[in-house]
């Protein structure tokens, strides 16, 4: 049942719900999104199947993948006074709350089919986000830039589009690298849900009120851009600029992060689930060397980053509090060699997990028994007492 109020580390922690999604063992380090292993998905699926998988609940046959990806094709363009939406930011605009507002003013184009309760209408909005988010983080790109738009080609599917759309420029033709693709598409399918996540329970809890999806998943945008969620693979390649450029070293920093110095995290490590090793940091490790050789490019950051890593590893402090690296350690180092800069870093996990959003927020319209999100709490102010006119204060 929804709704469950557990007594946790002194508060009111509610939103538990039931699942069918994803499973995560924290303690063992194991993530299977509707039963498979995150390993075998990254080994074999693709970010689109991954997507289907996660929204209706089974891999996909041919004739339904080829039928998905022929739709989400066909609704990648804007409506063109959503093209003017970008003129309203300023240039140097954080491209994640551009994405937020972009998403919540799609419901104002399409208001014959925002009903949360009508199939064909959430099926439609669940194609609309797909083919429409990758659009609007390119625009929002651009606009950082103050390069213009490129409409999407059709004739791509969504990653190809999506890095078209943001590297391509209408001056000369622009190849999509393949190493780039294959990279990308690999990440957005790790990013693809988590279960309960903060952004996922916000998405959740502003849908729990029969919000429209498209003002959920904007919730869920904001609630991603903090450090302490999906901001944290930006904060983590500012750390490893910080400590790559002042004279501070790998232990300078690490002692830092122990005398806990305001504001001085170990960011990209740590989880409020794994205790263990954060399976998609693994995998991400493992594909950081191989990109960025295919690229060509050489990192002094990667060498801190696995120096840094060792150092966590092996040191009784981060060991004794389960901190291992999380999703965001190794990430952020593959979207800058794809050429990204760090503040779309979280505009990518967002592109990432925008299929696990939409699965989540169906799943919750879908069960008869769903209610709207209201969380008690434990009252700690002061007792009853009486007014006090401010004469007498
Ligand atoms: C994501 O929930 C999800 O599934 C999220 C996510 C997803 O896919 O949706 O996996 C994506 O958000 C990954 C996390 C990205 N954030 C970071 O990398 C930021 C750095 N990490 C921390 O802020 C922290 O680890 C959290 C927020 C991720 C988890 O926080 P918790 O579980 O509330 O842990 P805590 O703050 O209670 O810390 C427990 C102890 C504390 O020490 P004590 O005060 O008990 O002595 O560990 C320490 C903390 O000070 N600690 C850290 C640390 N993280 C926790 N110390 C140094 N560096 C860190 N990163």
């Amino acid at each position: 049942k929804t709704g469950y109020v557990t007594l946790d580390t002194g508060f009111v922690n509610t939103g538990s719900c039931q699942s069918a999604i994803t499973y995560i063992d924290g303690d063992a380090g194991i993530l299977r999104y509707r039963g498979y292993p995150i390993e075998q998905l990254a080994q074999n699926s693709t970010f689109l199947e991954t997507s289907y998988l996660l929204i209706y609940g089974e891999l996909p046959t041919t004739e339904q993948l080829t039928a998905f990806d022929s739709s989400i094709r066909h609704h990648t363009l804007l409506h063109e006074d959503m093209k003017r939406f970008f003129d309203g930011f300023p240039r140097d605009a954080h491209p994640m709350p551009v994405l937020a507002s972009a998403v919540n003013a799609l419901s104002t184009f399409y208001q014959d089919n925002l009903n949360p309760t009508d199939p064909a209408g959430v099926d439609l909005t669940t194609i609309r986000l797909m083919a429409k988010l990758p659009t609007i983080a390119a625009y929002a790109y651009k606009k950082s830039i103050g390069q213009p738009f490129l409409y999407p080609d059709n004739s791509l599917g969504t990653v190809e589009n999506f890095l078209r759309m943001t590297f391509g420029f209408p001056a000369e033709p622009y190849e999509v690298n393949e190493t780039a693709r294959a990279a990308l598409d690999l990440l957005l399918i790790l990013h693809a849900d988590h279960e309960q996540n903060c952004s996922t329970s916000t998405v959740r809890t502003v849908g729990s009120a029969q919000a429209n999806m498209f003002a959920s998943i904007a919730a869920g945008i904001n609630a991603l851009s903090g450090p302490s969620h999906g901001g944290a693979n930006q904060a983590v390649l500012e750390m490893l600029e910080n400590i790559h450029r002042s004279s501070d070293d790998v232990d300078g920093f690490v002692k830092r992060v122990k005398n806990r110095e305001e504001g001085v995290r170990l960011m990209g490590f740590g989880h409020r689930v794994y205790k263990n090793y954060d399976p998609r940091a693994a995998l991400v490790k493992k594909m950081a060397d191989d990109v960025l050789t295919k690229l060509g490019v050489s990192d002094p950051l990667l060498d801190i980053a696995m120096e840094l890593e060792q150092h966590a590893l092996s040191d009784d402090y981060f060991i004794e509090r389960k901190l291992y690296p999380n999703v965001d350690f190794y990430t952020g180092l593959i979207y800058k060699a794809l050429g990204f800069p760090n503040r779309m870093f979280t505009v990518l996990f967002a592109l990432g997990r925008l299929p696990g959003w939409i699965a989540q927020w169906r799943e919750m319209m879908q069960d008869p028994a769903f209610k709207i999100s209201r969380p008690r709490q434990i009252y700690t102010g002061p007792g009853e007492r009486d007014y006090v006119g401010v004469g007498n204060r």
